[in-house]
């Protein structure tokens, strides 16, 4: 099948990557010069929003999908007025605004933390009623990697904070949780589900730098609801395809925090620690394949580069690491890559660990 997708970034590359073995063929969408995925088909170089670029990409493709919710949902409607567009549209829409994808979490009664908007200077103290402090204000659209986010205090820093950020922002209560979770599920066109073991994550500066997955020490308890609400949200949306939430863990509850309508960082310990990775199970979705229930043999983890360049050398010669370089040229906090790490038990992982990070430039 011909797979256009929408970004030419290092998702792309790696739903390329493995859905080229399953036969397919693919084109990208990515005004960017020199794209990760320009080596694995062909690019339409032009804005997301060029008539002809979309033309194009729609001719060239069977079904389309995308490595980034903020697609302009005009293009989404110029789309999937020709072809299909899988996740389904909806779910752009759903997760785009902050506040848009929260309240969706609360019709559908996913806990969250205490949210409340900010549009006006008149709306910080309904807001920090509601969120308490400390509090989270955050960019209703367009944040990622922790961009556009300021934790607060006090009123007077809430104030100074919605100055620095500008308008359409949400307030949400700084949540002291135990840990980080996501939960990745994936649907099928014909309907059915699989679901991966909730993961770990470790967030520094707001970009995520560690996964362990599966998470040590989730109850079935807790893996069934963390499930129960990717299948809210699933059906819901009529979704096709990767679907991560990110989960606060808070004793034995679960808050959602956001929703990605792709696959997802903190799923790319999957390429080596699970039998079929996101990336595969994303593609079988949208053309229509069978999903392949993951088995995930030994644990496992990802730890990101960001930023600069390891030397391939040095981390290809440790045991147990699977190097993944998205031939990015470096630049401060830029994601270029990741290492996954396998190994028979949890002691040998965290050694894994320790030795990649030693092996990556500080
Ligand atoms: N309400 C909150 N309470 C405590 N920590 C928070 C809260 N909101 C965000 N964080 C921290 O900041 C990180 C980034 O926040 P969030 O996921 O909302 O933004 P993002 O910019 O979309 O991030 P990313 O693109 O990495 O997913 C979270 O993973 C978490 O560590
Ligand atoms: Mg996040």
């Amino acid at each position: 099948m011909r797979v256009g997708v929408l970004g030419g970034g290092q998702l792309a590359r790696m739903l390329a990557l493995e859905g080229i073995p399953l036969g397919h063929r693919f084109t990208f969408l990515e005004p960017a010069p020199d794209p990760p995925a320009g080596a694995l088909g062909r690019v339409v170089d032009t804005a997301y929003d060029d008539p002809a670029g979309l033309a194009r990409i729609a001719a060239a493709s069977d079904v389309v999908t995308y490595e980034f919710e903020n697609v302009p949902a005009s293009s989404a409607a110029y789309l999937a007025a020709r072809l299909p567009v899988l996740p389904p549209p909806p779910a752009l829409e759903a997760t785009q605004d902050r506040l848009a994808e929260k309240r969706l979490f609360r019709e559908l009664a996913i806990p969250t933390a205490p949210f409340h908007r900010v549009d006006t200077p008149d709306d910080l103290d309904a807001a920090l009623a509601v969120a308490g402090l400390p509090a989270v204000l955050k960019t209703r659209r367009f944040g990622y990697d922790g961009k556009g986010q300021a934790v607060v205090r006090s009123a007077e820093e809430a104030a100074a904070a919605m100055a620095a950020l500008g308008p359409g922002l949400i307030a949400e209560r700084f949540v002291e949780f135990s840990r980080e979770l996501s939960v990745l599920g994936v649907g099928a066109r014909d309907g059915s589900r699989v679901f991966y073991p909730l993961t770990e994550n470790h967030h520094r500066e707001g970009i995520l730098r560690v996964s362990h997955g599966p998470a040590p020490g989730v109850t079935p308890e807790l893996q069934a609801r963390a499930e129960r609400l990717a299948t809210g949200i699933m059906d819901r949306l009529g979704y096709v395809g990767v679907l991560a939430i990110e989960l606060f863990q808070v004793g034995d509850d679960l808050l959602a925090n956001e929703m990605a309508p792709r696959v997802h960082n903190s799923g790319h310990w999957t390429l080596d620690g699970a039998t079929v990775s996101q990336f595969e199970n994303h593609i079988r979705a949208v053309t229509g394949l069978p999903l392949a229930p993951p088995r995930v043999p030994g644990p496992a983890a990802m730890v990101n580069i960001i930023g600069e360049l390891p030397d391939p050398a040095a981390i290809s010669a440790l045991p147990f690491a699977h190097l993944h370089l998205y031939g990015k040229s470096p630049r401060p906090g830029r994601k270029l890559g990741h290492v996954n790490i396998t190994g028979r038990d949890a002691d040998e992982v965290a050694e894994g660990i320790a030795r990649v990070c030693a092996a990556l430039p500080r």
